[in-house]
């Protein structure tokens, strides 16, 4: 089975985990993205975001969430009354996917697959550990599948707060939906409000 695992360094805190996961091969995804693209963050922020997987812009600046669903995200938190200096953003993949019809064409995303998910799981559960966040925020159906397994439906959880055990550790979750949905979205303008509510929660909950 694909997994990150035998990567994964039991020490060193997130320089090491960062300096590993830059040689991860626990999958098959780091063949063609440009490079693996790590958590960033305080290494003990109160609050743990978890998007996706990088987009085109992370894949090559290396950071999550510098692209426009990023931005959407530090103007909702902000808005939310969440210090992004407060928060560590991570994703549940940490290599782009993508298609790309032609070389030089848009590389368009595409969803992670479960195996894939699951393989770069042990990224995640360092980080956590590392981090030991007060709150995680789920950010979407992928990051939510991933923490909470494959049963879980954002839209019937979405802005309340879940207390689950997630690798062992038992965490409090705000899930809410991703900020790219929010670009897709018809009604902008009330997809945006929608996940500055969710945020919200999270905020009270922060305390
Ligand atoms: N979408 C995500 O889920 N993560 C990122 O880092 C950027 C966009
Ligand atoms: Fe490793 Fe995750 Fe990248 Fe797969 S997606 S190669 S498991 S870091």
């Amino acid at each position: 089975a694909y997994t990150a695992e035998p990567f994964v360094p039991d020490r060193g805190g997130l320089p090491a985990l960062r300096r590993a996961a830059a040689e991860c091969r626990g999958c098959p995804l780091h063949r063609d993205a440009t490079q693996t693209v790590f958590g960033s963050g305080a290494a003990h922020a109160r609050v743990m975001l978890v998007g996706e997987q990088p987009g085109d812009q992370e894949d090559r600046q290396g950071k999550p969430f510098v692209g426009p669903a990023g931005k959407l995200l530090d103007r909702a938190l902000a808005e939310a009354g969440i210090d992004p200096g407060d928060a560590y953003v991570t994703n549940a993949v940490k290599h782009f996917k993508f298609t790309q019809a032609e070389p030089r064409k848009r590389r368009i995303h595409k969803a992670p697959s479960l195996r894939e998910m699951t393989a770069c799981g042990p990224w995640l559960a360092a980080e956590l550990a590392v981090v030991e966040p007060e709150l995680i925020v789920v950010l979407g159906a992928t990051a939510g599948k991933a923490l909470l397994g494959s049963s879980f439906r954002v839209t019937q959880v979405r802005g309340t707060v879940l207390e689950e055990e997630i690798h062992g550790r038992n965490e409090r979750l705000v899930p809410t939906v991703h900020p790219s949905s929010v670009l897709r979205s018809d009604d902008r303008e009330a997809a945006y409000q929608g996940l500055v509510s969710d945020l919200k929660v999270a905020a009270r909950a922060l305390g």
